[in-house]
């Protein structure tokens, strides 16, 4: 049986995190330059139904057996397993690798499970569709994020920008929308993981004691992806900067940025960049800048000198 891989992309949220658990829409994008990838090698000589696992990245090389129950890999396996309808599948080891950094926002446990997903069923026999796929890697998703909108494994699955919104817990509009003018984003790490299920359980709790005021910024955010996907449908890139500007100015408010993250933010304004806000979950993680061709070299050397970890220029375009 030959080796059976998938990958799977990064992403960001360019407007609308936070909101969107709420109900509201936003808008993210995969990107290309990071990947998740999964490999799947029968292991003829072994017993069927045993499974190993190895990510070297995250230093595991271990039999399935002996993970956690809750392993979101694990989990990923299982439900593959469950929804095929195997009990016993052949022997295997599956390898992961990724250069998706982890806990940054950039969508790294939904683009493993997502590779996971793809590469196992395939090499089960049974490929299976871009919804099934997307519906599982959210299952696993629940386990890293607690509430998660379902924005990730959706954006990463299909590989396209979306514009996504949840209605309630199972159903959720997602449209792939058109890019009419390719754009430059450059992405900067803080370098501080952003734990996503703490910020969006802190989130929670304020909204739970002021409702009405986090209603409010909410409603702002889903006017802002809203106007943000028209000016991108129609090509009017330049006005995508002050949305940016606007979206980060409401989730500052929401308590979701940080002094480094602000730092960032300042450096890439200053050094030309139209617009710049958090993405993701916030606290750490990363935050994007729009730029154009000449703008780029000047906003990445900044965010560099402002303390960036890890910097990726990208163009979102209709692939
Ligand atoms: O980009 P991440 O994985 O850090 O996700 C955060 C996006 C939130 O809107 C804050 C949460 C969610 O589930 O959509």
């Amino acid at each position: 049986m030959p080796a059976i891989s998938a990958s799977a992309p990064g992403k960001v949220i360019l407007f609308g995190e936070h909101a969107v658990v709420y109900g509201r829409p936003a808008l993210a994008v995969p990107i290309f330059e990071v990947q998740a990838k999964a490999i799947v090698m029968a292991d003829p000589r072994a017993t069927p139904g045993t499974v190993r696992i190895q990510a070297p990245g995250i230093d595991l090389d271990a039999p399935l057996a002996e993970l956690p129950d809750q392993d979101p890999i694990a989990v990923a396996i299982k439900n593959v397993l469950a929804t095929l309808n195997i009990s016993r599948a052949p022997a295997f080891t599956l390898r992961i690798t990724s250069t998706i950094p982890i806990a940054a926002g950039l969508g790294s446990g939904a683009a493993v499970s997502v590779a996971v997903i793809r590469a196992l069923s395939t090499f089960l026999g049974s490929p299976l569709v871009a919804e099934q796929v997307s519906a599982l890697a959210y299952e696993v998703e629940k386990i890293h994020h607690g509430t998660p909108s379902g924005i990730d494994n959706t954006v990463i699955t299909y590989g396209k920008p979306v514009y996504f919104k949840r209605h309630n817990s199972d159903r959720v509009t997602l449209e792939v929308f058109g890019i009419r003018r390719p754009f430059r984003l450059v992405i900067a790490d803080s370098g501080i993981p952003s734990p996503t299920a703490e910020v969006v359980a802190e989130v929670r709790q304020r909204w739970q004691v002021a409702k009405p005021a986090y209603e409010r910024l909410f409603d702002e955010i889903g006017a802002i992806v809203e106007a943000a996907r028209q000016a991108i449908e129609k090509g009017y890139v330049e006005r995508l900067g002050a949305l940016m500007n606007e979206n980060q100015r409401l989730l500052d408010e929401m308590g979701v940025s940080s002094p480094q993250l602000e730092r960032l933010i300042c450096a890439a304004r200053q050094a030309g960049a139209s617009g710049a806000k958090l993405s993701g979950a916030g606290r750490g993680g990363n935050m994007i800048a729009l730029v154009s061709d000449e703008t780029a070299e000047v906003v990445m050397q900044a965010l560099q000198q402002a303390g960036a970890r890890r910097i990726i220029l990208t163009t979102v375009s209709q692939r």
